[in-house]
């Protein structure tokens, strides 16, 4: 089988990460972490996954001209992603995350944008003919725009939350939400016309089509380190499935067993798993 072709057109960001005893609350300091960066941003680190988990890739993204650029594309340029359309804006700065995980895995993300607000939609290409998938980290006019010149197979991955045109919701063939995104979504999901996932956390995730619940799936018993991340997993790896023609139930599982075992390891793009350990550990080969 060929190798679907997607083109990512989404954030690239460095993550600053900083392994706390505990996360903060407003007003509180918390001392006693240990710092770590890492290659980030959901766009950035969808394409990656997409690439290890089997995918043709291409990203089309902007960063600043600085020493993090070097830094945020390095794990993507190492697994042969196109960064053709990643453009370096002069006097710019990459986007930076900076992001707190406790020792149960949970987080907190606050994103400098930098370079990923500036594109516009005159900057994008005239038509995507593979198959595009976006998240919600660039300017919405920017996604609006990518989602019109597609194609072919659309996906979207609503996060951060924004409201986006029905038009927009109604052309995917995929949306891809959390719990809280589902919620600030609303009654707007009933004009997905394609497929929608809402995912659960560690209780795994469900696929809806035209409101009816066609999949349902339970993640493997992991141990979680960080889960920073395992959403982008959980988009790129349902994605490719679909692409590759997996009926939903499979293709949940897929991407629940995926986003489970990125959350065994540190960090975002780090722990993106090779497709050969999200299949052992589906045939119950543990991580
Ligand atoms: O989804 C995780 C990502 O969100 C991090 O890599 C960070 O860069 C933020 O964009």
């Amino acid at each position: 089988m060929t190798a679907p072709s997607v083109l990512v057109v989404g954030s690239v960001n460095l993550d600053i990460v900083a392994s706390a005893p505990s996360l903060p609350r407003p007003g509180e300091t918390v001392i006693g972490a240990t710092l770590q960066r890492h290659p980030g941003g959901k766009g950035a680190n969808q394409a990656l996954a997409l690439a290890r988990l089997g995918g043709r890739v291409r990203l089309w993204g902007r960063t600043g001209d600085d020493a993090f650029a070097d830094e945020a594309l390095a794990l993507l340029a190492a697994e042969g992603v196109d960064l053709s359309g990643v453009a370096r804006l002069p006097g710019e700065t990459t986007g930076v995350a900076l992001i707190g995980v406790d020792p149960g895995g949970e987080n907190q993300i606050l994103v400098a944008s930098g370079a990923n607000a500036r594109p516009t939609p005159a900057d994008l290409p005239p038509v995507i003919r593979e198959a595009l998938l976006c998240q919600l980290e660039l300017p919405l006019e920017v996604v609006e725009a990518a989602v019109a010149r597609a194609q072919g197979f659309v996906a979207l991955n609503l996060a951060p939350f924004a409201p986006l045109p029905a038009a927009c919701l109604g052309r995917a063939d995929l949306v891809v939400v959390n719990q809280l995104e589902a919620e600030a979504l609303g009654t707007a999901a009933q004009g997905v016309r394609g497929a929608l996932a809402v995912t659960l956390g560690g209780a795994g995730a469900r696929l809806y089509r035209q409101g009816r619940m066609t999949a349902e799936a339970r993640p493997p018993e992991v141990q979680v380190v960080d889960a920073t991340g395992a959403g982008d997993v959980f988009t790129a790896a349902l994605t490719l499935a679909l692409l590759e023609g997996k009926a939903d139930g499979e293709a949940l599982r897929f991407a629940c067993t995926a986003a489970a075992l990125s959350t065994t390891r540190p960090g975002a793009q780090p722990a993106c798993p090779r497709r050969g350990d999200v299949e052992a550990l589906m045939s119950g080969v543990g991580p």
